[in-house]
């Protein structure tokens, strides 16, 4: 049986949703917030899990990585994991089951495609917030073994389009690991779009009054982003991305919508945004590509 991709999400991953939902592994306790993006999470949730899927793949920009592109290597990855600028809202206590198998496949896959490509085995080794948000508010049961790929510091060594061209050969070896795996997998681009954000926190973090977009120069950069997504225009979307990093300090820069699109292999069907919202003023959106449905599951 041929393995297939079911979804692409992006799937943003500020600590405050997290926090606001009041999961029992998270220690800090709120009183709520943002709920639009949560309820479009929800949304989004309720669509992927309906198809069933054998892994989720995440790729994080929270997992940075100098020399390569790495993969989780153990079966199984627990501890407490804490948000390094957000300590007092993500203190998580995680427990995860990793699909070893498809991530080694992912590994030799990405060496084909001529990436340097590493293979995470130390037990001890400590999640990202990233990647547990993006997973948790996707599956919060955990009962489906993940993916993780780290995000490969070379946008940030290099240039925007290095860093880009990197994230296409990934997605085009993810793409061929699934393939080869007879696996359902969904995507997560565990990315926010704009994200300028604000300095000063509010005495209470959830105190909705103060949220709202940073700029309006951010919104609209957002706005023509999800624009193209729901238009089925992501090459258009790929081509101008580099700009929208570099005017809106777009956190697509650590290359995971990049690696999904590429997987996906640049999508010309709508996407359905379930939700846009700001968090500190960074723009976020929850955001669905049904590839099954749209292309048979074929790349
Ligand atoms: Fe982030």
């Amino acid at each position: 049986m041929t393995g297939k991709i079911i979804a692409g999400v992006l799937a943003p991953h500020p600590p405050h949703l997290v926090y606001a939902s009041n999961p029992p592994q998270n220690e800090p306790r709120s009183e709520g917030g943002w709920d639009m993006l949560r309820w479009g999470y929800e949304r989004m949730r309720k669509s992927v899990l309906a198809k069933k899927p054998d892994v989720l793949i995440v790729h994080s920009p929270h997992w940075m990585t100098v020399v390569g592109h790495h993969v989780l290597g153990l079966p199984k990855f627990q501890g407490l994991s804490v948000d390094p600028i957000f300590p007092h809202l993500f203190r998580f206590q995680y427990d995860i089951n990793i699909d070893v198998d498809l991530s080694l496949a992912i590994a030799e896959e990405g060496r084909a495609e001529g990436l340097i490509t590493k293979v995470m085995k130390n037990p001890d080794f400590r999640l990202d917030y990233g990647a547990i948000t993006s997973c948790y508010l996707t599956n919060p049961a955990f009962d489906i073994p993940i993916v993780c790929l780290s995000s490969n510091n070379s946008p940030y060594y290099f240039s925007n389009e290095v860093g880009q061209h990197q994230m296409e050969k990934l997605g085009r070896a993810t793409a061929r690991a699934i393939a080869k795996s007879g696996k359902r997998a969904v995507l997560l681009a565990s990315n926010s779009l704009s994200h300028r954000h604000f300095t000063n926190e509010p005495e209470i973090p959830e105190d909705m009054s103060h949220e709202h977009i940073y700029h309006h120069g951010q919104y609209l950069w957002d706005m023509e982003m999800l624009k193209m997504m729901r238009e089925g225009r992501s090459r258009e979307l790929i081509d101008v991305l580099p700009e929208f990093m570099d005017m809106a300090l777009a956190e697509v820069k650590a290359g995971a919508l990049t690696w999904m699109l590429s997987a996906l292999d640049f999508p010309s069907y709508p996407a359905e945004v379930h939700a846009y919202g700001s968090v500190i003023g960074t723009g976020n959106a929850v955001v669905e590509w049904a590839h099954e449905a749209n292309s048979g599951g074929a790349r």
